[in-house]
């Protein structure tokens, strides 16, 4: 995904302003960035950057930025290497634009647009030449824009400006979601409210088949036939959106430590939010559809409903589930898990959930997104602004609301009130693991080992896919999870004296089990890390964490995972990785 911002009026040091709202929307995407306005002879100037915002910044300090018309990009690449050319703002003769999405039908658009130079790989690029065609054939630069965006095919929010068309930023969407605010003498448009001034209190989201007009200080809406409409403005909760860093060195170790307050608030919100007003009881399946690490805590809510149900529960993965025969009907409920909301396969599985007449709940971080308002029900998580690419608080609040949710749904099906006694925080033993120094002192030993396993028996499986993806994605280092049982059908060939096996065990009923998986890596040479709250033969455990036995492994699942959030992120800054943004990725992926 991308993020996009524009800004016009009156303002110091505009140029500041943008970027510091690039440097908000840098979890989006960091591969470039860049900025287009229209200066006081009403010509379009563009300064673009590849690499960190910083260099953008830089860029900036170089060049006169008198403007009150300015629009601005960070790109997460999609299409075409990371190049200043691929980088927006995309420019055409009279025209620059900035978009967030993908145009599947650039190839056929480039066709037409033949007698037009390309001077990059990005299908945005297309867009900013469309709008200089159609502005040689339109009366006015609405008119030109209306054209354009009828003729895009796949998923954009633009921002487009025009030569001579002073303090004027045309804005469109289509699965991609953008905002407009109005502040003091100013009006905003932004990818994420997190860039609006912290004093703005209401907003308006710009719907698909509109156009949003901003000018100096005026918003207006117009449908696709140019007829002026009404936009609906909503309330805006900055609470929702602030962060600081406080006195961590990154926003993935702050997150980490935010655990405690994410679920104590989490909790209360489920508590206190308005009674769920749908019968849970009727439903014979639950399916839960997510990607990523959402993925995993969907397993964690199929596992959870089976156990406590006793009722059919699955997990999928969005985007095989979208593409897979479907397998539903209206007696079957679906539970669409994501920290953004706006991950692009998630938001495709929940349309075609509901096109199959079936209802969809939704346990989201950012109760403003597109998932939360094309959902059915939303079971909210309060864990505050997760910034960090990788999802820790998020992952252990969702992992709560899929408790609670298994919980009202066992109630209702006994015709019983819910317990919430049932749902216990062991908030001692989540101190105990947060401050544990365990995991900064085995980034050390980790780093040499060659090959990393994670293993675990159903519900510690997956943690281990979790734990497995957290190591991946902030310190680059290959590992896998396994089922435990698993590993000897093949996997086990890998296992040497330079293999490190990470095994979960928190559920005492598979003992015996893991002891014969433990068993079969020591003999090959295999070393062992085990956090359990169970105790294994000497022989079989190398390194340890003890885990407290006070708690059921369902219950568990709430924070088992702390240790090793805390490992990937030790041996990421061991390794020199960033944490916070590591390479290739981004926050949501609004793209398929
Ligand atoms: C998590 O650490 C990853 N950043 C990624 O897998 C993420 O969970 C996934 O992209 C889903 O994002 P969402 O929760 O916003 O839908």
């Amino acid at each position: 995904m991308c993020g996009i911002y524009g800004i016009i009026g009156k303002c110091k040091n505009i140029d500041k302003v943008a970027i510091n709202a690039l440097y908000e929307l840098e979890y989006r995407g960091y591969d470039s960035s860049g900025i287009a306005f229209l200066n006081t002879n009403k010509e379009i100037k563009v300064i673009k950057s590849t690499g960190k915002i910083e260099n953008l910044e830089k860029n900036i300090n170089n060049h006169e930025v008198s403007t009150e018309c300015l629009i601005a990009h960070t790109r997460w690449a999609t299409h075409g290497k990371i190049s200043t050319s691929n980088a927006h703002p995309h420019t055409s003769e009279n025209v620059a634009i900035v978009h967030n999405g993908i145009i599947t039908n650039y190839e056929e658009l480039k066709n037409k647009l033949n007698s037009y130079k390309f001077y990059g790989e990005c299908d945005s690029e297309v867009i900013a030449k469309l709008m200089d065609y159609n502005l040689q054939r339109s009366k006015t630069a609405l008119e030109a824009f209306c054209k354009t965006i009828k003729e895009l095919k796949g998923s954009y929010a633009i921002e487009c400006i025009v030569k001579g068309e002073y303090n004027t930023i045309f804005i469109a969407r289509k699965e991609s979601p953008i905002y407009v605010c109005k502040y003091k003498d100013t009006v905003i448009a932004s990818s994420d409210l997190i860039t609006f001034p912290k004093q703005t209190s209401t907003y308006f989201e710009v719907s698909e088949n509109q156009i949003c007009e901003l000018k100096k200080s005026k918003i207006k809406f117009f449908d696709l036939e140019l007829n002026e409409i009404k936009g609906t403005s909503k309330k805006y909760d900055i609470n929702e959106n602030k962060v600081s860093l406080n006195n961590y060195s990154h926003f993935m170790l702050k997150e980490i430590f935010d655990i405690p307050k994410a679920l104590n608030d989490t909790m209360k919100k489920l508590e206190s939010s308005d009674k769920l007003n749908i019968d849970l009881s009727r439903f014979e399946k639950v399916h839960f559809i997510a990607c990523g690490t959402a993925y995993h805590s969907a397993c964690v809510g199929a596992f959870m409903v089976q156990s406590l149900c006793g009722i059919d529960a699955q997990s999928h993965i969005a985007s095989e589930w979208i593409d897979s025969p479907t397998l539903c009907n209206k007696n079957h409920l679906f539970v669409m898990i994501s920290q953004s909301g706006e991950t692009f396969d998630t938001i495709l599985a929940l349309k075609k959930a509901k096109q199959n007449g079936c209802i969809c709940l939704s346990i989201t971080n950012t109760s403003y997104s597109t998932l939360a308002n094309l959902s059915d029900y939303v079971l909210p998580i309060v864990a505050g602004k997760e910034v960090a690419v990788a999802s820790t608080k998020v992952y252990n609040a969702c992992n709560l609301a899929c408790l609670y949710l298994a919980n009202k749904i066992k109630a209702e099906r006994q015709n019983l009130e819910l317990n919430l006694n049932d749902i216990k925080i062991d908030y001692n033993e989540i101190t105990k693991l947060l401050n544990a120094e365990f995991e900064k002192e085995f980034a050390n030993t980790l780093i040499n080992y060659k090959t990393i396993f994670f293993l675990g028996k159903c519900e510690d499986y997956i943690t281990a896919m979790e734990a497995s993806l957290k190591l991946k994605e902030i310190t680059y280092i290959n590992s896998s999870a396994y089922p435990s049982g698993e590993l000897k059908h093949g996997t086990l060939a890998l296992v040497d004296n330079e293999t490190l096996i990470i095994a979960y065990l928190t559920n005492a009923n598979y003992t015996d089990k893991m002891i014969s998986a433990l068993s079969e890596v020591k003999a090959r040479g295999g070393k062992v890390l085990l956090l359990s709250n169970q105790t294994l033969p000497k022989a079989l455990v190398d390194y340890s964490i003890k885990l407290s036995s006070g708690n059921s492994s369902i219950n568990m699942l709430l924070y088992s995972i702390i240790p090793m959030q805390k490992l990937a992120y030790y041996t990421a800054i061991k390794l020199n990785k960033n944490p916070d943004k590591p390479r290739n990725l981004a926050k949501s992926v609004t793209v398929a």
